[in-house]
């Protein structure tokens, strides 16, 4: 089997590089790609948005699957694209992905079919926002952009001048452009964090191994939101009972109220939760593998990867056990100094060897190019994740910091708590 992955990032490298273990993959391309993949897959300057020519690239190179890894092109409908010329798709059609791609139409979905989830109203004019925000006045708050916005549109306020702040800089300045037409403004919730990312066919949902990403800049929690600085799994948090009852009041909910709006998700489902002390709810909804909760799932994937795609694709997935690797996964993220904000990129990385990789560790390639010579250099934000698994989460951690030391470039920062929230919680 020829596969082509679509995407760039950390979240990439570690579908190519599962992929590579699988015998039944005979050819692996990547389109984007970056420094890291393309030791592993053959890179193609195609940008994961173009739609027109990720199809021509797929039918040059014959490929017998297109793995669509990121948002955007599952929300434009590129795998409705491939699969309409003859291709096997991993990924949602558009009017599944409009799961992610729109937050007032998760939030309806979540209330039409009873799912827990944060109270909500939902706005299309500033000055009713801000009047409901008044009226409220209740705070902390939180803000929502309707849209895609690259992980950005949610906004936490503390107080009534930062929420309605944030409503016309949505609204009005439109900082996330159309994304922001639409708005929700939700109850604030608190409670542990939990990714659980899920094969799901329609007809059953498979959910992989629990993770704890790490959303802020900064060691405890401070800084500005990120893609995320580093994850854990399984996560500690996410007992056995609390899986079975997200199961019976989310998992199974939210694939049957797909179905019913005649929107069957075939993919990779990612469940944000967040356990209050009210019960297990959805914070949001992602229609693809999380960045970089990825990086610490699939590694622990004993399955052929391949041969759950094939279930997903042909609804058998019921008929195929899934097996895990006991123990933990780390990862941690070395990112360009000044990431989210302003970065400097072209940085040349020391330490790699000659793949990119390092000894005791994986290292997934977010943001990496090749120079004219083979060096990495960095370029992008997130730059890359070490990760290491072991029996115990502590190992795993020891393992991922020890490795990130021995790699290198200007300005590089990285959080020294990832894991730490999730050590104290298993006391
Ligand atoms: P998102 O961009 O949807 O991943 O949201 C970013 C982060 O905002 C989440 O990981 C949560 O930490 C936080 N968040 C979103 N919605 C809420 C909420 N209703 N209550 C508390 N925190 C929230
Ligand atoms: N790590 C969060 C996400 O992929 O959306």
């Amino acid at each position: 089997m020829k596969v082509l992955v679509v995407g760039g990032g950390g979240r990439e490298h570690a579908i190519v590089m599962k992929l590579s273990e699988s015998p039944l993959v005979t050819g692996l391309y990547c389109a984007p790609g970056n420094g890291g993949i393309a030791k592993y897959a053959e890179c193609f300057p195609v940008k994961a948005t173009d739609l027109d020519g990720m199809l021509e690239l797929a039918k040059k190179l014959a490929v017998d699957w297109v793995f669509v890894a990121p948002d955007d092109p599952l929300v434009l409908g590129m795998a409705d694209l491939m699969r309409e010329n003859g291709f096997k798709v991993f990924g949602p059609s558009k009017a599944a992905a409009i799961i992610e791609g729109s937050k007032v139409f998760s939030k309806n979905l979540m209330k039409k079919y009873g799912i827990p989830t944060a109270k909500y109203e939902v706005f299309t004019d500033a000055e009713s926002a801000i009047r409901y925000i008044k009226e409220q006045d209740t705070y902390p708050t939180v803000v929502k952009a309707d849209g895609l916005a690259l992980g950005k549109g949610v906004i936490i306020a503390q107080t009534e001048q930062e929420a309605t702040d944030a409503v016309r800089s949505i609204m009005e300045d439109k900082i996330f452009g159309e994304s922001g037409s639409k708005l929700v403004i939700e109850e604030f919730l608190t409670g542990p964090e939990v990714s659980v990312l899920a094969f799901t066919d329609g007809e059953s949902v498979a959910p992989m191994i629990s993770s704890m990403d790490h959303k802020r800049a900064l060691d405890g929690d401070r800084g500005k939101n990120t893609g995320g600085m580093g994850t854990v799994s399984p996560n500690p948090y996410y007992t056995k009972e609390i899986a079975e009852q997200c199961m019976r009041e989310i998992f199974l909910p939210t694939m049957h109220a797909m179905n019913g709006e005649n929107r069957t998700f075939r993919g990779c489902l990612y469940f944000g939760l967040m356990l209050t002390p009210n019960g297990p709810k959805v914070i949001e909804y992602n229609c693809r593998f999380g960045d970089p909760e990825t990086q610490v799932v699939l590694p622990m994937l004993k399955t052929d990867l391949l041969d759950i795609m094939e279930a997903v694709e042909n609804q058998k997935l019921d008929d195929l056990p899934i097996e895990w690797k006991s123990g933990a996964c780390a990862c941690v993220i070395l990112a360009s100094g000044g990431y989210p904000e302003k970065y400097e990129t072209g940085k040349v990385i020391s330490g790699l060897n000659e793949k990119g990789q390092l000894a005791d560790a994986a290292v997934y390639h977010a943001g990496t190019k090749l120079s004219a010579t083979g060096e990495f250099l960095t370029a992008g934000g997130r730059v890359l994740g070490i990760t290491a698994s072991a029996e115990k989460l502590r190992d795993a951690l020891s393992a991922a910091y020890a490795a990130a030391e021995q790699v290198t470039f200007e300005n590089v920062h990285y959080r020294r708590d990832i894991g730490q929230r999730a050590l104290a919680a298993k006391k």
